[in-house]
């Protein structure tokens, strides 16, 4: 990113590099574990298209190292602040009268046991402590084996099916071609990246488990979600704040892995290509509760509503379901509203907001600038030139 591009004043992008992040990503993943308590009970993470790595980063300080962030770190905060409080009045009143204090839960971070991350990307990745990098292509069948083999490698591809023996926890996947400004490509490319994202998490996911992914959120993000509540209990679409609002991306969040039953992932039929997926999902669609007809249908005209009826359904999480469904005849589908929930505090930075430099800031380097960037050969040429097209050459 060239130094007079308007990241130069993305608080993000100079967080990223203050806190020792590979890129401002980093906080995406933060905030949407804030909003959805992704790191909970969780071991074992598979991290795909995640060069330069700071998804794994997060990962690795999280799980390996136990170090606690957002709301954790905050509550861990008021823990100690409570703990310090008592302490001081205990010295008055508990140890008085009962004379030992009352155990306190422990605050300190402590990294969990057997965590296993493997992180895949078509660049390759800077070595990360603890964590185990592939560079492969998602879309490749080829990639499956190397993956399971990566989470296991006491598997075999010639005796073995392609389910994990050892399932993961968590699917995460921050996958973008380089967009061509072409919307409706970029979004079908980016779509083709999710499936492939989704292919490869329902070969390693176990019940309950986990699936973040990047969505660009285009015109069918109803269809997406109605496609993956086949195989979630609970899909939302997320937008962290560090997430620029002028950008389409978005995170589908997806809870509570509960694969139909007899359903096996098959990269023969991967989901994505030919019809299994829509057969999946009409099936599903077909097992909708009928809620709005009297609402749709004049009972004496018999005329139809022409406004498809909302339904809201309160969860126990505090978040609402809404539910679009159409019932006059020819408007068959079912079309749903995904929940969206906007991620981050409101008292964080705002990734579309310019700020103003401290007058004693300095300018830090990338944490780790790209290995291979794919514009590398260019950067040479450049070079080669004298600089931006012969421009900056002396004479
Ligand atoms: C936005 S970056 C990911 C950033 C990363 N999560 C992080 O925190 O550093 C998107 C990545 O997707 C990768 N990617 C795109 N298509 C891919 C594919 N087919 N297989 C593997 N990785 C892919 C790109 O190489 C790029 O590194």
């Amino acid at each position: 990113m060239g130094k007079s591009s308007k990241d130069k004043r993305d608080a993000y992008y100079r967080l990223a590099k203050e806190q020792g992040w590979r890129a401002r990503s980093a906080f995406k993943l933060l905030q949407l574990d804030e909003e959805f308590d992704l790191f909970s009970n969780v071991t074992r993470v598979v991290d795909l298209c995640a060069a330069p790595g700071s998804w794994s980063q997060v990962l690795s300080r999280v799980l390996i190292k136990g170090e606690k962030f957002g709301r954790a770190a905050w509550q861990d905060r008021d823990a100690r602040f409570r703990q310090q409080m008592l302490g001081l009045f205990g010295s008055q009143h508990t140890a008085s009268k009962s004379g030992h204090s009352e155990p306190q839960p422990s605050i300190t971070s402590s990294p969990r046991q057997d965590v296993k991350i493997v992180s895949i990307d078509l660049q390759p990745i800077s070595p990360l402590p603890g964590i185990v990098t592939l560079r492969a292509d998602i879309t490749h069948p080829a990639t499956v084996p190397l993956l399971l083999k990566a989470l296991d490698p006491e598997y075999d591809s010639k005796t073995n099916t392609q389910q994990a023996a050892h399932p993961v926890d968590l699917v995460l996947s921050d996958g973008a071609p380089d967009v061509t400004g072409l919307h409706d490509l970029d979004i079908y490319v980016q779509s083709q990246l999710l499936f492939a994202a989704l292919n490869l998490a329902l070969c390693v996911l176990k019940p309950g488990g986990k699936f973040v992914a990047k969505i660009f959120r285009g015109k069918n993000v109803d269809v997406l979600y109605a496609q993956l509540k086949i195989f979630f209990e609970k899909v939302h679409v997320a937008k962290p704040r560090s997430s620029r609002a002028s950008s389409v991306e978005a995170f589908i969040v997806c809870l509570n892995f509960q694969p139909p039953k007899g359903f096996s992932a098959s990269l023969e039929e991967p989901l994505g290509v030919g019809f299994r997926l829509s057969r999946m999902t009409e099936q599903s669609c077909a097992a909708l509760p009928i809620t709005a007809n009297t609402i749709l249908q004049n009972p004496e005209t018999g005329a139809w509503n022409n406004t498809p009826a909302l339904v809201a359904i309160p969860d126990n999480d505090g978040i609402t379901e809404i539910q679009l469904e159409d019932h006059r005849p020819g408007h068959g589908d079912v079309r749903w509203i995904a929940p969206f929930i906007a991620c981050g505090d409101l008292s964080a930075f705002d990734s579309d907001a310019s700020y103003r430099l401290p007058p004693d800031h300095v300018s830090l380097d990338p944490v780790q600038p790209p290995t291979a960037p794919p514009y590398k050969r260019a950067l040479e040429m450049r070079k080669a030139f004298g600089g931006a097209y012969g421009k900056t050459s002396k004479d």
